[in-house]
């Protein structure tokens, strides 16, 4: 056993408080559930040539009847501060970035802050979601950010234990509540924790994450909270994709 786990922490503000504490505008559009696809592109193409907005975030999941993919594509990629356009998402695969999805830049920040070393280690992701699994895990390989060996797992791996054990570090991004126990790392390995799970727990409603917390103490060298880990992490980065994309619209 490790005499202790550390936490990697970050404190929690919404995004819009985020923004206005940093005096940079942001404006919040909620529409009804039953707005129509054309209503929604619409809108889209109504930001995308205003001049006074840097960025855009459609917040998925969107309900069935909407088209995720035809919305994403119809940001313009100069303001997808997301990183989910196929043009923002093909420079990440080739090595170039423009804008990287948030809550994958907010892990590479979060273990660079932390001093975990990613060169030469394995890195085992496990979920290949577009917003978190496949670019978590093309950034820990690139040579310039990770040069780590990535496994990616996902709900068709058979034996999920054989490559989870294997993990230097270890990426839970796949949606089940408290699903990665202690059976499923290595001695000290590093747990990041992207879960964000609703259960009840005690008649009361309560957020855990992917890892089982309380499980890995003591022998994952260090963890990821469920809340105040990666969460904050993801509007930080919206903050810094949208500086970018306002440093970018000058050249
Ligand atoms: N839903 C969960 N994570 C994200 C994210 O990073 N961006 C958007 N747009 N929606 C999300």
């Amino acid at each position: 056993m490790l005499e202790k786990t550390l936490l990697l922490r970050s404190i929690f503000v919404t995004k819009q408080k985020k923004f206005d504490s940093l005096g940079l505008k942001s404006e919040i559009y909620r529409l009804e559930e039953g707005v129509s696809e054309g209503e929604l592109l619409r809108l889209i193409d109504q930001i995308n040539n205003d001049d006074t907005f840097h960025g855009i975030l459609v917040q998925l999941p969107l309900p069935d009847h909407i088209d995720s993919q035809k919305v994403i594509h119809a940001i313009s990629p100069t303001k997808d501060v997301d990183g989910f356009h196929p043009e923002n998402a093909g420079l990440l695969s080739i090595g170039t970035p423009r804008f990287v999805p948030c809550t994958p830049k907010g892990i590479m920040y979060i273990l660079k802050h932390f001093n975990v070393e990613l060169d030469g280690k394995h890195v085992v992701v496990v979920g290949r979601s577009n917003i978190v699994g496949r670019p978590v895990s093309v950034l820990s390989s690139l040579k310039s950010l990770g040069n780590a060996t990535v496994t990616i797992c996902h709900s068709g791996t058979s034996d999920l234990k054989q490559f989870t054990t294997q993990g230097d570090i270890v990426v839970a991004a796949m949606g089940s509540p408290e699903f990665l126990d202690a059976s499923f790392i290595k001695e000290g390995a590093c747990l990041v924790d992207v879960g964000i799970n609703r259960i009840e727990r005690d008649g009361k409603s309560t957020i855990v994450g992917d890892v089982n917390q309380a499980s890995v103490m003591g022998k994952a060298s260090a963890l990821t909270p469920v809340p105040k880990g990666v969460g904050p992490m993801t509007i930080a980065m919206l903050v810094e994709n949208t500086v970018l994309s306002a440093e970018l619209s000058l050249n």
